[in-house]
């Protein structure tokens, strides 16, 4: 269905919407709105499913994604889960990670969770502000007798400093797992993510630029490894009426190993609209000062699937990121405030850790809002949000002063 939009191209600040002017935008441009692929292939598939009744159980459709995953990012095993959580909480379980785990604090919840869900103590350590992934430096910090492994994650596609991870890992004994639910069809030095540290998990959530509805994987070119990992996906069954293992359900079904399989074939096109989009940002927003659209490395490969703009406290001092979020969110521009206020300030890690302070992961996460992209999302349609960023970027004094005038309601978010 088309949406409809009407172009109100805003020329002073009182001309926006939380000042009581008409939305920039008819209907809202969202930052994970799903790719879909071809949607003739996708029913042929969704039919031949239908057809065999083979919904689930490691059926044909998971086996050629799983195959198919393998070969794109270079491991010997891809190990497809419901989703990315249950990919992680596998992962953890096999590797024998207990005691402590080192964590960034600037992550989905769900990197923290997937610890604690098991009776494991997430430590959440400091990144560094120019990857905005862990600090290498502060991880070593923060090991203690009781640490058993490191989880880096790969922020919006940006990789960790992988080698001095796996240099702490391996002088200290410790398993060393990445998180790379952003960081599918993304290089490290040329080579694919997904090779890396004992093991990689992926999330192919709906919201990711490449998905399978819902949908993970854990990838390893460790066998033995791989072998837990699929028993421990399938209540440890290793035979018909023989359990060999302690396990739970992780398995993918077919309908998501055939979304999968989908998405695989536009894959191509979804990055270069997303490269493409990076690019019309990154263009228009050039010289505005008091922000900037994150880089990717252009020497590696990428997925561009988030546009991070991170705003400079010149101008959070004066308008903050939660006010410019809900001057966007007004113009139907729903921008999203990625992981704040940061794992260690959200519960029950909040009350374990009274005190605990981060300060790079405070402040990113105070001074970062994601932007809309994906296919659903045109060139005009950043030209027009780059616009009223900089409209308001650039009146930054005079936004204040009218919002100051909003009292109380504004504040609140009502
Ligand atoms: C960094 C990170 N880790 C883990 C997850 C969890 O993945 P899922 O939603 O597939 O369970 C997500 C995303 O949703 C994520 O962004």
């Amino acid at each position: 269905m088309l949406m409809l939009r009407e172009n109100l191209m805003k020329k002073t600040v009182n001309d926006l919407a939380v000042f009581g002017g008409l939305p920039t935008f008819g209907g809202q441009l969202y930052v994970g709105r799903p790719n879909i692929g071809d949607r003739g292939r996708l029913l042929e598939r969704f039919n031949q499913i239908l057809d065999s009744r083979w919904l689930t159980n490691d059926g044909p459709f998971l086996r050629e994604f799983e195959q198919r995953i393998a070969g794109l990012v270079g491991v010997k095993h891809c190990i497809a889960m419901c989703n990315g959580t249950v990919a992680l909480e596998i992962a953890i379980r096999a590797l024998g990670m207990k005691g402590e785990v080192i964590v960034p604090s600037f992550t989905f919840i769900a990197t923290a969770h997937a610890l604690q869900w098991q009776g494991i103590t997430p430590v959440f350590c400091d990144i560094d502000p120019r990857t905005q992934t862990l600090d290498p430096g502060k991880v070593e910090q923060t090991i203690t007798p009781r640490t058993t492994g490191i989880i880096g994650v790969h922020v919006w596609g940006h990789t960790c400093d992988i080698e001095a991870l796996a240099e702490i890992a391996a002088r200290h004994g410790l398993k060393l797992l990445f998180d790379a639910a952003h960081a599918f069809a993304c290089s490290y030095k040329g080579r694919m993510i997904g090779s890396f540290g004992d093991a990689e998990v992926f999330s192919f959530h709906a919201t990711k630029f490449f998905n399978t509805l819902e949908g993970g994987a854990v990838v390893t070119n460790d066998d033995e490894l791989a072998e837990k990992l699929r028993l421990m996906r399938n209540f440890g069954f290793t035979g018909y009426d023989k359990v060999s293992y302690i396990g739970t359900n992780g398995k993918m079904n077919e309908i998501s190993a055939a979304m999968g399989l989908t998405s695989l074939e536009s894959l191509d096109e979804f990055i270069a609209v997303n490269r493409r989009n990076y690019f019309r940002y990154r263009e228009e927003l050039r010289d505005v000062a008091g922000a900037q659209v994150l880089a990717y490395d252009e020497t590696e490969t990428c997925n561009y699937q988030y546009i991070v703009l991170e705003l400079e406290e010149t101008f959070t001092q004066v308008v903050s990121r939660d006010e410019l979020w809900r001057i966007l969110t007004a113009e139907n521009v729903i921008a999203r405030r990625y992981f704040y206020p940061g794992c260690h300030r959200m519960e029950p890690y909040r009350s374990n850790l009274p005190g605990l302070r981060l300060p790079e992961t405070e402040s990113l996460a105070e001074r970062v809002l994601c932007l809309p992209t994906g296919t659903a999302v045109t060139e005009s349609d950043i030209k027009i949000i780059c616009q009223l960023l900089k409209l308001i970027i650039g009146n930054a004094v005079e936004v204040r002063g009218l919002l100051n005038g909003l009292g109380a309601s504004f504040a609140s978010g009502r």
